[in-house]
């Protein structure tokens, strides 16, 4: 039987609008106080897109960061999957709007929608095709423009959520560095707990689903975040048992940032040491799609990230959807 070919991260950029959101800037929109935010999050700020700037703008920007990073041009990618729940638009993707920004002449691609998790789905989506040999180099970004559909009249939700992408680029790996293995879940029955219920076939735009604030994020803030405590850490225990670790082993842990207390309550769970937890909710809040990426170049950044570190990913996010995938760094 053919050997199936790991797939390995050989580069990651990130690109976060220029404009901030801060909890005082909240505070003028909302009955909320910065304390309360820091405190129950863990979010100082986000970045905000500027109007007429989308979610393609934000992906274009990420890969070519990670194309400079290797010295490599758009003609030399294959695929591009882009995870997003804030696409430009319905269709085309934003997958194609992305090839056509980038210039990139050999690729085919498409969008994933798994809301926080589609980082990770996206992931080992693309790894597949570097497993069958199909594709040499697949780019998989994360990019949400979450500005678009928060309601800055909510202050559930306007508190947690900002805008930002993250790429990385996907190729052959000739050792045992790179993705090792994943395990991923969705449970449909929180759907109503998290979700934008207006614009699709369901309840097609109208002046009746704006006015009745429709085209929002809706959260059920609670329900999402004992689902998060239990679930994520559920996922990752199973993921690391299975191929013979425990959380003492995780060199970096790389988490989905929704929440300052949810990232700790997993890492602890898991005896992940703490110094090994990376975050950075603090500057970007959720990205949605963009945390998992933005969060691997703020290890790299901190310089927490080496050649043969064992790291842990994971998410969960509205769906509900999970993830985790485990991996050896390899650069
Ligand atoms: N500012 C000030 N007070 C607020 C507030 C805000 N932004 N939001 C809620 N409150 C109030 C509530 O009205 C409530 O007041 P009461 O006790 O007088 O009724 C109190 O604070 C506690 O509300 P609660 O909803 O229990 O807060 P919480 O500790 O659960 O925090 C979230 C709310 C949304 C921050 C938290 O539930 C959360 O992060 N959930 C997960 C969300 C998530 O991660 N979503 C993305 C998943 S990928």
């Amino acid at each position: 039987m053919k050997q199936l070919t790991r797939a390995k991260i050989t580069g990651v950029g990130a690109y976060v609008p220029p404009d901030t959101l801060t909890n005082a800037d909240l505070e003028k929109l909302v009955a909320t106080t910065d304390e309360w935010i820091l405190e129950r999050t863990g979010i100082r700020e986000r970045h905000i897109a500027a109007k007429g700037v989308a979610s393609s703008d934000l992906a274009t920007e990420a890969a070519k960061v990670v194309l400079n990073s290797r010295g490599l041009s758009p003609s030399d990618l294959d695929a591009i999957i882009v995870a997003t729940v804030t696409p430009d638009m319905f269709f085309p993707s934003t997958a194609c709007l992305v090839q056509n920004k980038l210039g990139a002449p050999n690729v085919w691609g498409f969008d994933l929608s798994a809301a926080c998790s589609a980082f990770v789905y996206a992931l080992q989506t693309g790894a597949q095709y570097i497993a069958t040999g199909a594709h040499k180099r697949v780019m998989v970004i994360g990019a949400d423009v979450m500005s678009s559909i928060i309601d800055y009249t909510d202050r559930a939700t306007c508190i947690i959520f900002g805008d930002g992408a993250g790429a990385v680029l996907l190729e052959p790996s000739e050792d045992e560095l790179g993705l090792i293995d994943f395990m991923h879940v969705v449970d449909g029955s929180g759907g109503e707990s998290l979700f934008m219920p207006g614009g699709g076939s369901l309840n097609p735009t109208s002046h009746e689903t704006v006015d009745r604030k429709m085209h929002f994020v809706h959260q059920d803030g609670q329900a999402v975040f004992k689902f998060a405590v239990r679930h994520m850490a559920e996922v990752c225990e199973k993921l690391l048992e299975r191929n013979g670790f425990t959380g003492k082993d995780v060199d970096v842990f790389i988490p989905h940032q929704a929440n300052l207390r949810i990232i700790k309550a997993t890492g602890d769970r898991l005896g992940v040491k703490p110094e090994n937890v990376i975050i950075n909710i603090d500057r970007y809040g959720n990205t949605t799609a963009g945390t998992i990426p933005l969060a691997m170049n703020t290890a790299l950044e901190e310089k927490k990230l080496k050649k043969g570190d064992l790291v842990l990913l994971a998410s969960v996010g509205a769906g509900y959807t999970v993830g985790a995938t485990l991996l050896r760094w390899a650069y």
